[in-house]
């Protein structure tokens, strides 16, 4: 069975623990594919040229330790807004998407871009505060020392790169399902993304 399952939004939304859930829940495999980003940007970093790397990026590259940290997410943002980085991304991804199986895959331009023919598609957002207040307590339960107001300045210039740049920006398929999280809790996410998906497979 083929059958993708296309989650995009902006930062701290939400999308990456649905997405997580929904594949577990329906036994599909998951491609976070901020981590290509992430990687890219970490490579440059580095040193690296951001079109070589992407490139030459390998599968193990996405498993790197420190590719969650502030500098990468920053540098992962200026990355994807070069056009060449992103083809170079694209059939990994695309073949991801159609592998044997089911998969689900989460991003900025998953059901715009890589997956138009995605059977599902979720729109996961929540207000800019709210994405900057839980960003800001999980950095605070690692011990970062940092405030809600310098999060959510953080928070808005990323939004901003990812929706003004010229190449895939962040935006909604228009047959996509919107779904705001800024009232709900992590199930009641999971369980309105999962009745879409459900919905979708008894049709099918
Ligand atoms: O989801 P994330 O925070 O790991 O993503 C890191 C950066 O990568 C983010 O600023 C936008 C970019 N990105 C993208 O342009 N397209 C995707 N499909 C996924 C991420």
């Amino acid at each position: 069975m083929r059958f993708t399952v296309a989650i995009d939004g902006p930062a701290a939304a939400g999308k990456g623990t649905v997405s997580r859930a929904i594949a577990e829940r329906f036994g599909f495999a998951h491609l976070d594919t901020g981590l290509l980003y992430r990687a890219v940007g970490a490579k440059v970093l580095a040193g690296a040229d951001p079109v070589a790397a992407a490139r030459d990026l390998r599968p193990e590259d996405l498993e790197a330790g420190d590719l969650r940290t502030q500098a990468v997410a920053e540098a992962a943002s200026k990355v994807a807004a070069i056009p060449q980085v992103r083809a170079a991304l694209v059939d990994f991804q695309r073949s991801f998407a159609r592998r044997e199986g089911g998969a689900v895959l989460d991003g900025r331009d998953i059901g715009t871009v890589i997956c138009p023919e995605a059977e599902v598609k979720l729109f996961i957002t929540a207000s800019a505060k709210e994405r900057a207040r839980r960003r800001w307590l999980e950095l605070r339960e690692k011990g970062a020392d940092v405030t809600l107001e310098q999060v959510l300045a953080e928070v808005e210039a990323r939004d901003a790169r990812d929706r003004e740049r010229a190449t895939a920006p962040l935006e909604i398929a228009p047959d996509a399902v919107v779904i705001d999280t800024s009232e709900m809790d992590i199930e009641q996410a999971v369980a309105a993304a999962a009745a879409h998906v459900e919905q979708r497979l008894k049709a099918t």
